[in-house]
């Protein structure tokens, strides 16, 4: 079923990001995001300083959505915003700015998980691309800030975790390692960025042994949380002298443990769509390693555009559309939820 002209609102606070996106059908009219700077010189976000700037930034932000889209507010059929997870001062300012939004129109409310809606970010449209979604069943690899997932996906909301992080995220662990080497937060892009002119095989990390399709990225931030001090106890300017050789050997190591579980789901199912999304999702190693990977074991590969890896509303607006298709609207009384699975 294709409900083209059903226009769906997507609100999203889960973090440091306020998001608003407006999308028709499963074509996307507008997507608007408002970052944090607030959080740089912390090594991380900073839940009340995040939740104060969710609420600066909700109204204007939604009403640019809103702009850019040329629709008027009375237009939107339903409100779908993030429940989580994540956190919950943020989450609270979306969810509760959501729901006086639905009473003030007359409009339905329809919530979404944070991290189904970075997979289902594949489904998003625009008017001048060419539309080539995953099919199903496909594993995604969810790499962001909070998670690090392997999941089959047998249809919109028929999903299985087949395998997630004991410990850190994989963005967690960018971020960790950045601020090792003291880079701002968020430390991934910049890991990335100095990456591309290191070599990475200069400084050489144990691979954890992790059965099954689970992960651990605790041990790796341990062995560069050493080297690093080593380095500067035998030399002063010993980051600076190594910043990119150390960024490309940390991020080689985290798209090879990546690398190696997504080979793995896929070897086990037998499934050959594979698709990645969330914040990690933009860094140029993995996905440079995915599109290699494809050629090399047959896979169709699905990289997201950048502005659809990291948090956005796009993807919480699809997710809605698809939850509205099977009138699965959510009651006035919900609440947001800091831990959220999505699992059948
Ligand atoms: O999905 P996301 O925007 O927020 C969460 O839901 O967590 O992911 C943010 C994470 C941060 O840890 C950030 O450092 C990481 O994604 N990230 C990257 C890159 N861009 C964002 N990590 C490595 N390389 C990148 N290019
Ligand atoms: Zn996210």
């Amino acid at each position: 079923m294709n409900e083209p002209n059903v226009k769906i609102l997507g609100i999203e606070s889960s973090c440091d990001d306020t998001c608003a996106a407006v999308i028709s059908g499963t074509t996307l009219l507008s997507n608007v995001v408002a970052g944090q700077q607030v959080h740089h010189d912390y090594g991380g976000v900073v839940p009340e300083l995040a939740s104060r700037a969710h609420q600066q930034n909700i109204v204007p932000v939604v009403d640019a959505a809103l702009k850019k889209a040329g629709i008027k507010k009375e237009e939107i059929d339903a409100i779908a915003l993030t429940r989580g997870p994540g956190l919950m001062g943020s989450l609270l300012v979306g969810v509760s700015f959501a729901k006086a939004l639905s009473i003030g129109l007359n409009k339905p409310l329809i919530e979404v998980n944070h991290m189904q809606a970075h997979i289902l970010s594949h489904f998003i449209q625009t008017p001048s691309e060419l539309y080539n979604p995953p099919s199903f069943p496909f594993l995604c690899l969810t790499v962001s800030g909070g998670h690090t997932q392997i999941v089959l996906v047998k249809d919109y909301f028929d999903m299985v975790i087949l395998g997630q992080t004991l410990d850190d995220a994989a963005g967690e662990a960018f971020d960790k390692a950045a601020k090792i080497i003291t880079l701002p937060y968020p430390g991934g892009p910049l890991v990335d960025k100095f990456a591309k002119d290191g070599d990475p095989k200069a400084f050489t990390f144990p691979t954890p042994h992790i059965a099954g399709l689970d992960f651990s990225f605790s041990g790796l931030k341990t062995s560069f949380l050493y080297l690093v001090r080593d380095g500067k106890l035998a030399n002063a300017n010993f980051v600076e002298e190594h910043k990119n050789d150390l960024c490309a050997s940390f991020q080689y190591r985290v798209v090879s443990i990546l690398m190696d579980k997504i080979t793995k789901a896929s070897q086990e199912t037998g499934v050959k769509e594979i698709a990645i999304a969330g914040g990690v999702a933009a860094n140029s190693g993995l996905r440079k390693a995915l599109s290699e990977a494809a050629a090399n074991y047959n896979w169709k590969v699905y990289i997201p555009k950048m502005q659809y890896c990291t948090d956005n509303a796009a993807m919480i607006a699809i997710t809605g559309y698809f939850k509205f298709l099977k009138k699965d609207f959510a009651g006035i009384d919900l609440v947001p939820k800091a831990r959220f699975e999505f699992t059948r």
